[in-house]
């Protein structure tokens, strides 16, 4: 921040922004994850709280970020420290939580990409046919814990390919942001989102033209398959863990919560829209979650599998439905390696448009409080996560994955959400807030939104926090799950995120210290 005012880039077009911030919540989550989560949780009995969570934090939280990452790109900011000192200007502490809007995003980052990368080789796999003679569930299971290193077999000895297609996606990715705002990321997203669109309603017509695979399950039909997701169940709804799960994916899908929508809605002018932008990024996201990526995994799973088994097949591991049970189910469909690879590709490019906005909060934080160019935070960038993402390689197996996952895409998400949305409606206060997020709006939000956002929201936060330390935080923070030969690896990560999160918190310090400099120096 050394110097005050300097120009900052800007979107060029609103569609621009508003494919960029889609292009963000678009992700594994909505293809991957989503079903999985909604197998996990009783199918029908998961969709209540989901979408009662998209009502009450998915939208609120999307016009908080919209607003307040408009707000404190005014005053020169792109990311939380200073975003949230633009809103509460008397406080010296908020800018050290304001870490965790860089700090969470590169926790997710540092293993977003490597599974992202996977996309990539299977989507190659798919037309060379390397996964062709595995045609049981065991076989494709071992094709791919050979890929990530984690057996020797007929299909792969060592991590080669893997790290083959990781270098090209972590290249890819650092090249965008290289580009910076308008040149990279944007571009990147005018037309991988229409094409990852186009891909999602194929292959979502495929699987609602599939029969009945199988003759002596007539009962395995599409119309069951739907139903598994779509009969709703009330009785969950007294599940704290159904909540907690669906609360979750909603953040998560929509990458509210954690910093980067802030970021890239802090390029926005203040004429910009805000209100019908942020709707129109949150139902773009829900279309492509429960209109494509409902469609597609469950019911294809359904007719091939039946009910019981979609279920064991989420609980044995989060990357079975969509790396396992979907390229087994494309070998037996006409054409199927075209759609394997229409698959793959959709998935990859959803996969680059999410990680590129979890990059570019440490490069906007670089270029506005430290005035490094945007090639040279970049680089940086590049170099330091490139070193970062080894873990998540090389110690896949060793719960280091889960551990990252835990603490950037749950725990971080969930504090960081409650803190802004406090800090939104009671500290920057809610008719101040109401007349900022109508600032140039093209549409009049509901007044009964107010409401919400000033109440309902921050409650619905305290709650699932509460609930979430006492069912899943404790028991993670002691360790609950790690076997012993996990330990020390999970120590290690511990260890490095800690470092991480110091470096991070030193870093803002420094940065508010030259700037008290240079303003006295200024007067
Ligand atoms: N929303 C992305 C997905 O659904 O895959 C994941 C994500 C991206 C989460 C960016 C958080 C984030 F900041």
């Amino acid at each position: 921040m050394a110097k005050i005012n300097k120009l900052r880039e800007t979107w060029k077009t609103r569609t621009g922004i508003i494919l960029a911030v889609a292009g963000s919540a678009v992700g594994l989550g909505n293809f991957l994850r989503f079903p999985v989560q909604a197998a996990q949780n009783g199918g029908g009995a998961f969709m209540i709280p989901y979408f009662i969570s998209f009502l009450l934090l998915g939208i609120p939280l999307m016009w908080i970020e919209w607003t307040a990452g408009r707000f404190g790109g005014g005053f020169g900011h792109g990311t939380a420290p200073g975003i949230f000192q633009s809103m509460w200007q008397k406080n010296r502490f908020i800018k050290y939580f304001g870490v965790i809007g860089i700090f969470g995003p590169v926790l997710i980052f540092m293993y977003y990409t490597y599974v992202e990368s996977w996309l990539l080789g299977y989507a190659f796999f798919s037309i060379t046919g390397r996964y062709a003679q595995a045609t049981t569930q065991p076989a494709m299971q071992s094709f791919l814990q050979g890929y990530q290193g984690l057996q020797t077999n007929e299909y792969f000895h060592g991590i080669g390919w893997a790290y083959l297609f990781f270098i090209i996606t972590f290249s890819l990715n650092v090249f965008v942001i290289y580009y910076g705002i308008r040149r990279g990321i944007e571009k990147l997203c005018n037309w991988a989102m229409p094409i990852l669109l186009i891909c999602g309603i194929i292959l979502a017509v495929r699987v609602l033209s599939l029969g009945i695979p199988n003759l002596l399950r007539p009962d395995w039909n599409l119309v069951n398959g739907l139903g598994f997701l779509w009969n709703p169940n009330f009785a969950a709804l007294k599940s704290a863990k159904v909540w907690l799960a669906a609360a979750g994916q909603i953040f998560f899908t929509l990458s509210v919560g954690i910093g980067v929508i802030l970021t890239y809605a802090s390029y926005l002018t203040k004429k910009d829209d805000v209100a019908l932008s942020g709707l129109t990024a949150a139902a773009t996201n829900e279309f492509a979650e429960v209109i494509l990526g409902a469609s597609i995994v469950i019911p294809a799973a359904f007719v091939f599998f039946g009910p019981r088994e979609i279920v064991n097949i989420a609980q044995s591991g989060a990357f079975n439905l969509g790396f396992v049970t979907m390229p087994l189910i494309f070998q037996r469909i006409p054409l199927g390696a075209i759609f394997a690879f229409l698959w793959f590709t959709l998935l990859f490019l959803a996969g680059v448009t999410s990680s590129v906005s979890l990059a570019q909060p440490v490069i906007s934080f670089l270029e506005d409080e430290f005035d490094i160019t945007r090639k040279k935070s970049a680089t940086i960038f590049g170099v330091v996560t490139f070193i970062l993402c080894q873990p998540a390689i090389f110690f896949l197996g060793k719960g280091v994955l889960n551990e990252l996952d835990f603490w950037g895409g749950t725990f971080c998400l969930v504090l960081f959400a409650t803190v802004e949305t406090i800090v939104f409606a009671w500290i920057f206060g809610i008719d101040r807030a109401w007349k900022e997020i109508h600032h140039g709006a093209d549409i009049v939000i509901p007044k009964f939104y107010k409401f919400i956002i000033k109440y309902i929201t921050p409650l619905f936060l305290l709650f699932i926090l509460g609930f979430w330390i006492v069912k899943e935080g404790l028991p993670m923070i002691a360790m609950k799950n790690v076997t012993s030969e996990q330990y020390p690896y999970v120590l290690f990560i511990r260890g490095l995120m800690l470092i991480i999160f110091i470096v991070l918190a030193m870093s803002v310090a420094y940065a508010w210290k030259k700037r008290k400099i240079l303003i006295r120096k200024e007067k």
